[in-house]
């Protein structure tokens, strides 16, 4: 397990993720507030209502329960995450009316085809040992006419973005081209590609046709 894994597998990180980690260190990476990223999250999956999201690799929960507060009815969010210190903090800290955790490895979700009409990944899929099965995975359980929204690294061509190439290739977190995500959407029939690159991070959201 490398250094990154290693990490997200810490007590002592679950701890601060949501208070101090995630907001420093996605602001260094991208200059955007953790706010800013939920409010978009829940404007680019269009969400409302009796929705079914899942939020993969949701660490504490972090956006998994602000994401159940724009549903309403029968509507839920499920987060699911392969760390139990992290799963252990969403409980105590992201519980709620609509919100339910699960452990589980993002490469073999288990879900039937089509159970969600929202599926996203925010932070992870760098993480990710197979991060294409993963993805792919993601567009399986999503349902004809759903919403999908990633987050992830980016290759940039600056200092800052050879800087983070090299930290990433020490410590284990994978940076993606530009094209990877926006032609595996294509190629798995996916419509409406947003692609945005903010620093070093890319945010992807598309649609299944219906
Ligand atoms: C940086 S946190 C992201 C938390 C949250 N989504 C966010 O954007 O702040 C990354 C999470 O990915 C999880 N993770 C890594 N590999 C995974 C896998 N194969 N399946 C499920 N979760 C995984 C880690 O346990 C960790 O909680």
């Amino acid at each position: 397990m490398n250094i990154a894994r290693r990490t997200m597998n810490a007590p002592a990180l679950a701890a601060v993720y949501e208070r101090a980690w995630r907001p420093a260190l996605f602001y260094l990476a991208s200059g955007r507030t953790t706010a800013a990223d939920r409010r978009d999250a829940v404007r680019t999956l269009r969400l409302g209502g009796a929705q079914r999201v899942l939020d993969i690799a949701c660490g504490p929960g972090n956006f998994t329960r602000y994401l159940s507060n724009s549903l309403s009815g029968d509507g839920y969010a499920v987060g699911l995450d392969y760390s139990a210190p992290m799963l252990a903090r969403a409980v105590a800290d992201n519980a709620g009316p609509r919100v339910g955790y699960l452990r589980g490895d993002a490469r073999h979700l288990p879900f039937a085809d089509g159970s969600f009409d929202a599926v996203c990944c925010f932070g992870a899929l760098y993480l990710i040992p197979d991060p294409i099965a993963a993805t792919r995975e993601m567009i399986r359980v999503l349902a004809p006419g759903g919403r999908i929204a990633i987050t992830t690294s980016h290759r940039a061509d600056t200092p800052f973005g050879y800087a983070s190439r090299v930290v990433g290739g020490w410590s284990g977190l994978r940076v993606f081209d530009n094209d990877t995500f926006p032609r595996l959407f294509a190629e798995a029939g996916l419509v409406d590609i947003d692609q945005q690159v903010h620093r070093v991070l890319q945010y992807l959201s598309a649609t299944r046709p219906a």
